[in-house]
């Protein structure tokens, strides 16, 4: 479609349902407001001007947004839908297109929708209103769209004004609502407020252009896709609704999934084909997995870039700035934050490695612990390729182990240790031949009272 597109981003309400101090459209869906899932995906529609009406609580929108570039306009009184739609004629006063209103607690409207809706105007009959429409199980309160078999609009009505032969009706409005911009404003300025809650209702633009002459219809898709969130409890339905497709998606790329419903992924996981996620595996932000590696269960994994073939788990967490190279080993119980673990490295059990950069096929023993922090400042510690920390050893850094070096295990490390040499800082062994025995003996003796 070569007509250039609009948006229009309805998000000035106040939420009232959520109960949130946080302004509804900003509650994340997979760690992301859902008001941005909604405008990447109006991006890759084409809409090339987006501008979102704001109202209670703004400025936390517009903070938001503030790297998306896209324009704010302010509704500061909430009047209705349409009246909130109106707010944006003066940042759209110089395009000239198709305006697709939207709403911003309706974040997963998907990105081939919004264009064939915007194509809709485009047929050949020439509609002047195109809406969505959808047929959810339960229509609970949404709006009405009466219309014949081939989406013809006769009326739109809402659910408070409703007759009950029309609330019967199984037809129900979106809200995603497409008008060329030189008919949306006329018919937007001409939308009045005499109906059961006294305000500007946006549906009845199709009231006044079919009044006009003009036609208006409705295109439909499915339930999930424009399901809209008023509660908390919406919220974790559209979450779950997202996370099974996130699943589909990854599995149909070539990731096997033991037991999908268990595993939660981020907005931008990136998962590499045949990669293994076991069950109960958590995604945070940031995460990229290489091809063939294999997240064992009840893993925890945010800000971590996986190498090919890595493992990670049982059990295990990467934190923010975790790389583990190709083929390396994040075992049970081990903790990695802003730290490299090279190629064919091991870190299997029982570690925390903070601050640190560890070689190529180091081994780094159960129980190590690089000491990263001193209540101030934080230190890194390195550890070349090929070494071999003990188990139970403490890296006190800044601290750096040389290639090929052996650290004996239940060391304290302070000092650098060069390259291919044994660091032991442990006190020397004393056995003492016969002691246990005498010792158990006179002890015996003492509680007999001899
Ligand atoms: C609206 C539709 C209804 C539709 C339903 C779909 C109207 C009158 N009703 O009802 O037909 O079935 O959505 O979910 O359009 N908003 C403003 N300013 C206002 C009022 C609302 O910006 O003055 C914004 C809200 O922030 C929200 C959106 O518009 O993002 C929809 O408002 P909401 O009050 O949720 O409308 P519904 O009653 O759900
Ligand atoms: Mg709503």
């Amino acid at each position: 479609m070569t007509t250039p597109i609009a948006v229009i981003i309805l998000a000035a309400g106040k939420g009232t349902r959520m109960k949130s101090d946080l302004h509804k459209v900003l509650h994340p869906i997979a760690g992301r407001p859902m008001l941005l899932h909604l405008i990447d995906s109006l991006n890759r529609a084409g809409a090339t001007r987006r501008v979102v009406v704001v109202g209670a609580s703004g400025e936390q929108v517009e903070a938001a947004v503030a790297a998306t570039g896209v324009e704010i306009a302010w509704q500061r009184e909430q009047l209705g839908t349409a009246h909130a739609a109106l707010q944006a004629k003066a940042s759209l006063a110089d395009f000239d297109g198709v305006a697709i209103v939207c709403f911003g607690d309706t974040p997963l409207l998907a990105t081939d929708t919004v264009a064939r809706l915007a194509a809709r105007l485009e047929a050949p009959d020439a509609p002047t209103v195109a809406v969505l429409g959808f047929r959810p199980a339960d229509a609970r309160a949404y709006g009405r769209i009466v219309a014949s078999a081939d989406g013809t609009i006769a009326k739109m009505v809402e659910f408070k004004d409703a007759s009950a032969e029309e609330r019967a009706v199984d037809l129900c409005n979106s809200g995603v609502t497409a008008v060329r911009t030189r008919d949306l404003w006329r018919l937007l300025e001409a939308v009045g407020n005499d109906n059961a809650a006294g305000e500007y209702y946006l549906p009845d633009v199709v009231t006044l252009a079919i009044a006009e002459g003009g036609r208006a219809v409705a295109i439909e898709t499915g339930e999930d896709e424009v399901a809209g969130i008023n509660s908390r409890g919406e919220l974790a339905a559209v979450e779950a609704g997202w996370q099974a497709a996130r699943r589909l998606a990854a599995m149909a790329d070539g990731a096997t999934l033991i037991a999908p419903e268990t595993v939660w992924f981020s907005h931008d996981t990136v998962v590499g084909r045949d990669v293994t996620i076991a069950p109960n595996v958590v995604f945070g932000p940031g995460v990229a997995i290489a091809d063939g590696a294999v997240i064992h269960a009840f893993s925890h994994i945010e800000g971590a870039t996986i190498g090919a073939g890595a493992e990670v788990g049982p059990y295990a967490r990467l934190r923010p700035g975790a790389a583990l190279g190709e083929g390396a080993k994040v075992g049970n119980f081990v903790e990695v934050k802003k730290a490299s673990v090279g190629a064919g490295a091991k870190v299997n059990h029982l570690s925390y490695i903070g601050d640190a950069d560890v070689g190529a096929k180091a081994n780094i023993g159960a129980g190590t612990i690089t000491c990263n922090y001193d209540g101030f400042f934080k230190y890194r510690t390195t550890i070349g390729a090929g070494a071999f920390v003990g188990s139970n050893s403490a890296l006190v850094a800044p601290v750096a182990i040389g290639a090929g070096a052996i650290v004996a295990a239940g060391s304290v490390v302070t000092q650098d240790v060069p390259a291919d040499a044994l660091a032991l800082v442990r006190p020397a062994q004393v056995a003492k031949p016969g002691w246990a025995a005498r010792f158990r003996q006179q002890m015996a003796a003492r509680k007999a009272g001899k």
